[in-house]
Parts: structure tokens; sequence; C-alpha cells
């Protein structure tokens, strides 16, 4: 649908009157003006966003009036501090890109009981550079099994053992001061089935069931699921749950218990824009944006990365950067390839998780091969210049090998089969494997199957331990440091998943835990051990070798420009087991360099040559000054941060 700019105009002057008479005693009228620019700024696009996806109700109109009420409410209700850093914010629009943003991630309970016993832990977060803090959901959610809080049952109040709102605001704020800007998700696809609009709906309430995807029979979810993959087949096959006391049937994308909102309706985008506010006014600064490919769903597709998912993304964007501007999303679509990038855009989710490198990370780990990392690094790292990557190693999920099909032919291998060897390899059913994790939602119809385990686990430290082998234990800890070397050099903010750094090991006891049994993906979220974290300081323990490293790795990304905010350049050594890519930025230029074998393996001198490489190098990690007139000699495992001597 298209509009005259007059009729734009039109539209604007009388949404701006009614404003006017909802708020008749100007709020101080300087603060005023900022939200008008903004708005005035970015209306039209909204207008048009919302008009293509709800253009066609007869009352979208008064949708639109209650949607400007919603911003403009919120907007006042925005505390001054954070409306000072939308103020600094805006005048440094790229302030997440900076080199000092390194991010770590944990469950609250798990890493320090609660939130008052998480501002204790700050000096540890300090010692280790974070800057960025994503805490898992903290917000209400059924007891008992709530997907790690992905279940969420009100957005404005906490699970009460972990704290309460107001706590969350001093810790917003206090990390604020320390520069950590905290993360939190908007878990904006699904609620669960105890939030209010899901019991209303259930008590018969049809406005509340019209919040939700509901079918009277299964004609329509028949219809659906013929073109839809399970995401939890393990849980509950398709993606629909019966609701006998209404004898519904309601569209459930992940468990049973998370039932999918119904963006077709508007009323669900305005209500989903408010909570969404509301969380902004905390004060978070970087919005996950959870399972964005889900949101919109059409009949014949497979519901998935849909356009109308784009445009809503896109509206949530805009009604951010009128009310909160200092507040950036980051995306987290864990499919495809090509459909992760349409995600990242300055209008959409300027930050986003870069599953791809993870998946790849630990592809080439257990093939000791980085051409699929290289060729697909090659086609697919760089996005829009105003936008990051949050590169990774491993999440609180599961690591899926989602690479592209035809990425994998074009470099010989067939990707069917690969994925099958990548998870046998790492849940230990290969015989060559380092590995200790556990499957992951096989579904033995498709074979598809995913992995589960921590960064330690899965590089070989446990069973490295196990077996008393000291040479196996050094490669262990040399493969977990060359993977964080590698997120944290390559371009992007480094997201750790704290106790990776003291390289904790799998736990096991989800096993016992009726709430948890049933998803693998608890052993690699075991509680942080206070104990071990002790050890990182007693020099020559596994602890103290993974922390210091990953000390180094924050000063060094600190300490040269073109590690923060260089280019990034993916490059041939003419060795299939070399990954390697420059970062350049005018004043500085650095070559990493990562031997993902582990065996020794060389560089000829004629390839450095030919990539512009003179004389003098040093190798910011080891210390050690390499001639680019002879070749380079890799050890196995090792991960170099080459630095042109005098520029
Ligand atoms: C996201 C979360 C995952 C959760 C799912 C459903 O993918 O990362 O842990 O199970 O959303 O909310
Ligand atoms: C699927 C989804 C992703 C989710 C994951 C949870 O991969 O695409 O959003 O995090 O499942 O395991």
């Amino acid at each position: 649908m298209s509009v005259s700019s007059r009729q734009l105009n039109r539209t604007l002057e009388r949404l701006e009157s009614h404003l006017r008479s909802l708020f008749p005693q100007e709020p101080d009228s300087t603060e005023w003006e900022a939200f008008e620019e903004r708005l005035a700024e970015n209306f039209p696009d909204l207008f048009h966003n919302l008009l293509d996806l709800y253009g066609h109700h007869f009352d979208f109109y008064f949708h639109l009036e209650r949607l400007l009420e919603i911003m403009a409410s919120m907007y006042l209700a925005r505390p001054p501090e954070w409306k000072a850093s939308d103020a600094m914010r805006e005048a440094d629009r790229s302030w997440f890109q900076s080199g000092r943003l390194i991010g770590a991630m944990a469950y609250v309970d798990l890493f320090a009981g609660d939130l008052k016993g998480l501002r204790e832990k700050i000096p540890y977060l300090q010692e280790l550079g974070v800057t960025y803090l994503h805490l898992m959901p903290i917000y209400r959610s059924p007891d008992g099994d709530d997907d790690g809080g992905y279940a969420v049952s009100s957005y404005r109040e906490l699970d009460p053992e972990i704290g309460t709102v107001d706590e969350l605001r001093e810790l917003a704020a206090e990390l604020n001061q320390f520069g950590i800007s905290l993360v939190l998700d908007f878990v904006f696809n699904h609620t669960s089935d105890e939030h209010e609009w899901a019991r209303k709906a259930i008590a018969g309430d049809e406005v509340c069931q019209d919040y939700y995807l509901m079918f009277d029979s299964r004609k329509e979810p028949d219809e659906y699921e013929s073109h839809i993959r399970s995401i939890f087949p393990d849980e509950h096959p398709g993606c629909f749950t019966y609701l006998n006391r209404i004898r519904k049937w309601v569209w459930t994308t992940f468990h049973t218990y998370q039932w999918d909102l119904n963006y077709r309706n508007p009323e669900v985008f305005n209500a989903m824009v408010e909570e969404m506010l509301f969380l902004a006014n905390l004060g978070i600064e970087i919005l996950r944006m959870d399972a964005v490919p889900f949101i919109w769903k059409q009949k014949g597709t497979n519901c998935e990365n849909l356009p109308e998912a784009h445009s809503l993304i896109e509206s949530f964007n805009i009604v951010a950067r009128i009310v909160a501007p200092s507040m950036v999303f980051k995306s987290e679509a864990i499919v495809a390839p090509d459909e992760i990038n349409k995600y990242i855009a300055p209008d959409q989710c300027q930050l986003s998780y870069n599953p791809l490198l993870m998946a790849l990370l630990w592809e080439s780990l257990a093939t000791r091969n980085a051409r699929l990392l290289r060729h697909s690094m090659q086609k697919r790292f760089e996005i829009d210049p105003a936008c990051a990557w949050v590169n990774y190693v491993r999440s609180h999920d599961d690591i899926g090998w989602g690479f592209d099909d035809a990425d994998a032919w074009e470099v010989g291998v067939n990707p069917h089969d690969h994925r099958r060897f990548l998870t046998a390899f790492y849940v230990g059913r290969h015989e060559a494997t380092f590995s200790r994790g556990m499957v992951f939602q096989e579904n033995p119809e498709t074979g598809d199957a995913r992995v589960c385990g921590t960064t330690a686990s899965l590089c070989g430290l446990d069973k490295a331990l196990d077996d008393g082998d000291a040479g196996e234990i050094e490669l262990s800890l040399r493969r977990i440091l060359l993977l964080h070397g590698i997120i944290f050099t390559i371009g992007g903010i480094p997201l750790i998943y704290l106790g990776d750094e003291i390289g904790m090991a799998n736990d096991h006891s989800f096993v016992d835990d009726l709430e948890k049994e049933g998803d693998s993906r608890w052993l690699h979220r075991p509680p942080f051990d206070w104990m071990k974290a002790e050890q990182r300081t007693d020099p020559g323990t596994p602890e103290n070798t993974i922390h210091l490293g990953l000390l180094k790795l924050t000063q060094m990304r600190l300490n040269n420009v073109a590690i923060a905010s260089g280019e990034t350049e993916i490059v041939d050594m003419a060795n299939e087991r070399v990954f390697a890519y420059f970062r350049t930025a005018p004043e500085q230029t650095i070559l990493c360099v990562a031997n993902f074998s582990d065996q020794p393996q060389r560089v000829a001198a004629t390839r450095l040559r030919q990539l512009g490489l003179r004389k003098v190098l040093v190798d910011l990690v080891s210390g050690q000054t390499v001639l680019a007139a002879k070749q380079l000699d890799l050890e196995p495992l090792q991960f170099l941060v080459l630095l042109q001597h005098g520029g």
C-alpha cells in the first residue's frame, strides 16, 4: 500500500493533535522536543511498515493512535539517566563497534545466586574486561520446566528467587557506572502458558485467544505442518499443542507451554511494544531479540524468515529509535547463513550472533582442516559496516551444523554426511574423538541432531585430565585458546560463556533433576564453580592457562586499533589446515593465523611475501619475532597475532 506525502503529513498532524489532547500540560518542553524530533524523523518509515502489515484492518488508525500513546507515555516514564545515555549514543551511533566491547553471558542463579550476589561479582567481570553482560531470562516464568526462563509469564516481574525489578534497575545503573552494558532478552515470539493473556485465553476470553494462533480443528495445523520443521522433535512433533479445555490447537514452535504470539493482530504488536519499552526503561542497552525467524507465519511456507518478520523487527527498531535510541538490537537467528545475514541491518538488528563462525570453528577443530571455514567466511563474514557480529565459541544452546550446503559442495564436502560425522565426533561416537559431548534433539526421521557440551569438554580437556595425558591436556588448552583467539580478533564483539574462561566441564547432574532431564542443553549450563575460579591465579593450572590467555586477548583488543576497529580480510595461506585473516586500520595491519591441526604446519615464505608481508613480524601472543623472509612454522594448534614491525 502506498500513501502520498500529503496524506502522510495529515496523518502525522492528526496523531500529534491526539497526543496534545492526551498530554495537555506540555512536559518539560526541551525534553519533549527530542521525542518530537525523532518522531518526525522516523514516523514515515514506521507508518509505511505498519500500513503494509496492518493497513487492511478497519481500525488501523485506532491502533496507530494507541501505539503513539504508548510511545509517548513510555518516553515520559524513561528515567533521566537513560535519556542522557540516549543523547550520548545518538552522538556516537557506532559505540557498540568499539574494541572495548567484550561480552559475557550467564544465568544469574547459576553464576551468583541472585541479583544481589551478581553485584558482588562485578569485580570478577571487570578483571576479565567484560563490558557487555547478557543475563539469561530472569522474568517470572512457570515453576518447574520453563526452558531456562524462555517461557515468560510476565515481562514486568522477575523470578522472585532472582530479585525484584527495583534491584534490576539498580543493577543496570551500577553496571553502567562500571562501563558494562546490560543485555537482556526480548522473548517476543511467544509467552508462557501462564502469562495473563494465556490464562485469559484458556478461560475463554476471545480477545486474548486472538493474541495467540488458535485453531478449532486439525485442518489448518495439518496444512501448516506439511511445510514446517519441528524445532524440538524430542518434546513434541510438529508445532501445535491441543488445549482440551477450550478444544483448540495452539501454535507452539518450541515447548508445549510456550505459545506463539499472533502478530497478525495489531493489538499484539502494540502490547509487545509496551513490554519492550518497559524493558528499555530498566536500562537495557542491548536487547537480544529471541527466535526472530519464527514471528510471522504464512500457510504454504516454512514459516521462518518471512518478509513480514523483517518488517516487524524494523517496526520495533523504529519505535526503539524514537523512544530509547541508546538501545540496540541483537538478532538471534540460528538459521541458514543466507537468512541470518538478512536480519543484520541498521534498521533491523545492529548486532547478530554469528552461529556460522561458531559452528565452523568446531568443524575445523574436528577435521583439522580450515577450508570450509575459510571459504564460508570469505563469502559471508562481511556485513553492513554500521553493524557488528557477536562472535562466540558456544552459548547456552546446542551447536547445530548450520553451514550452507552449497558452500560445502564447493569445497568438495558432502554436507549431509559431514553433519553426521561432526555430531558423531562431538558426542564421542567417533573413535578418534577428543570430545565428550551429548546429542540434542536427534530427529530419527531426518537424521538431524545437534550437540551439547561445555567448551572445555568439547575441546578434550576432561578426557585428557581423566587419562592423565599431559600432551593431550596441552592440546586441549590450545584448542580452547585458539577458538577464543579467533572470536576476540576477527571483528565484532567476542562473547564468553562465563565458566569457559576457567575451563568448566560438563555437568551431568541435570539427569537427576526432573525439570531438566529432558533437555541435554543443561549439560553445558553448570553452576559456576567459584572454588575452581580461585585457581585461575595458580600458575600452571588449566584454569590459570585459559584465564591468562583470555586476559591477554583482552589487552590485545584494547591496545591494537586494527583488532579493535580494523577491516577484516580472510586470506588463503596455501595450507588447508591454517585459517588466517588480516585486520587492517589506516595506522596498523595485523595478520591473525590459526593452525587447526594438532601437527606442526608450515606457511611458505613465498606466500608470506605474496601477501605483502615485509621483514620482521612480532607475534603478540607468544612475543616471538618472525622473519617474513623465512617460512612461518606453526606449532600444533598455535594461534598467532602478527604485527608488522613499524606499522
Ligand atoms: C531461543 C533460546 C533458546 C530457547 C528458544 C525458545 O532460541 O536461545 O534457549 O529454547 O529461544 O525461546
Ligand atoms: C533452533 C532455533 C533456535 C533455537 C534453537 C534452540 O535452532 O532455530 O532459535 O535457539 O533451536 O535449540
